[in-house]
């Protein structure tokens, strides 16, 4: 394209495009995009990657409304105050689709569920030292086996002993007897899941909260909980509304989901929504000026795009209640539909049958090579992940399908049949 600049004409700066650095000239911007386009072109499908939790699919209103977006910079609050407004008032309503008590909820959106796993273990933390006048050291968080990476990375990184309750027969799902086993006076909190990333299952909030209750009569230790909700965050307030996981329950403090799960939006975002604004610790907030405000930022990053937030609004008047309901509901009818005819293939035992999250796990039966499997299905577009369940339960190899809102039942109809062409193949 231009020339080289004069005086950098024998730089040596400039010659690193011949040690792999970036090309020394540009391109215009139509054959840059088709070189890029080129590159990417023998990638899979969005849509066809069932190992994938996220939205792979955003309507032409949306993604106009992320163009728009996408340059406004979400720290920018004095700059951008509808926007911080916005992000206010998805506060506001997931608070009130997690019942919280009148408007007290506090929270942060988050890049994702990691960064919410860590701040809620950060707050966590930083309320039980206070509890306990800084008297005791080695903390520890209690959660089951198939917690998710996070927890672990949460752990390690502030120097938490991450005491796992083993798998059971019945799952990795953490159990009422094993908190009231591990849980002491260390422990900052107790983190349950709202369906598990392995299984697709719920644990069962409500009772661990109640063994709590009654390890704290007997013993007076007052243990927290979090629950992570990552997947079922958007899913149980529509479907489930009986089931208590969520603020009803006394003992919950905080509750993280993602955004870009079950709440529609492109990859990005997260929410952590504290019960109140005692359980975000103040210790946590960070108070920055420089940007023309003058007020406390709760999140672990800075920078980044505003159009996640502005989507996960725009979701929220665009379906309504009604809309996250029938959304939902379609991808558990298809997810136990799915889950019923692989059953009926009669080599494969399902898990996890997508009457919770709409997920399907399954096991080979009999001599099936579930990677053989996965390998078949790839060569028919089909990503599905294959991986063995946590300790205890690790001879245990499973296969997982998540049906999203973008698979129709056209598409799962097709993965089925691939499937059952395969067992036919494999005897
Ligand atoms: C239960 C659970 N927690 C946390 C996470 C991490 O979420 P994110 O990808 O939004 O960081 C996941 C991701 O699948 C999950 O399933």
């Amino acid at each position: 394209m231009s020339a080289l600049p004069k005086a950098h004409e024998d730089s040596s700066v400039f010659s690193a495009h011949l040690r792999g650095g970036i090309p020394l000239f540009g391109r215009d911007a139509d054959t840059a995009l088709e070189v890029v386009m080129d590159r990417l072109r023998a990638g899979r499908r969005p849509e066809r990657n069932l190992a994938t939790f996220l939205t792979t699919s955003i309507e032409p209103e949306a993604q106009r409304l992320y163009r728009t977006y996408l340059n406004h910079n979400l720290v920018d609050r004095e700059q951008y105050p509808e926007i911080d407004a916005m992000l206010g008032e998805c506060v506001r309503m997931i608070g009130a689709l997690w019942h919280v008590d009148g408007h007290r909820a506090v929270g942060s959106a988050t890049t994702g569920s990691s960064e919410s796993a860590l701040l809620a273990g950060a707050a966590l933390l930083r309320s039980w030292e206070e509890r306990t006048g800084g008297e005791l050291s080695r903390p520890n968080l209690v959660m089951g086996a198939g917690a998710h990476a996070c927890w672990r990375k949460f752990c390690r990184h502030w120097g938490v002993e991450a005491r796992t309750a083993p798998a059971t027969g019945d799952g990795p799902a953490l159990d009422t007897a094993s908190v009231a086993q591990l849980c002491d006076e260390r422990t900052i909190g107790v983190v349950t899941i709202l369906g598990s990333t392995l299984d697709g299952r719920y644990e069962p909030v409500e009772d661990i909260a109640e063994e709590l209750d009654r390890l704290e009569q007997r013993s007076g230790i007052d243990v927290p909980v979090h629950v992570d909700a990552a997947a079922g965050g958007f899913i149980a307030p529509f479907l489930d509304p009986e089931l208590r996981w969520d603020f009803r329950v006394p003992r919950v403090v905080s509750i993280n989901a993602s955004g870009h799960k079950s709440g529609m939006v492109p990859p990005g975002l997260g929410w952590l929504l504290w019960r109140d604004r005692s359980r975000r610790h103040p210790g946590l907030g960070i108070r920055i000026n420089y940007l023309g405000g003058d007020d406390a930022h709760y999140e672990l990053t800075f920078s980044r795009s505003a159009a996640p937030v502005v989507l996960q609004y725009y979701n929220f008047v665009r379906f309504g209640f009604a809309g996250f309901h029938a959304v939902h509901a379609r991808c558990r009818a298809l997810a136990r539909k799915l889950a019923t005819r692989l059953r009926e293939t009669g080599r494969l035992r399902v898990l996890g049958d997508g009457s919770e999250l709409p997920v399907v796990v399954v096991t080979a039966h009999d001599g099936l090579e579930l990677r053989d499997l996965a390998k078949h299905l790839a060569e028919r577009g089909w990503s599905v992940p294959v991986y063995t369940l946590p300790p205890q339960l690790d001879d245990v190899e499973v296969m997982r399908v998540v049906v999203r809102n973008d698979l129709t039942a056209a598409a799962v109809d097709d993965f089925a049949t691939a499937v059952e062409e395969f067992l036919r193949n494999d005897i």
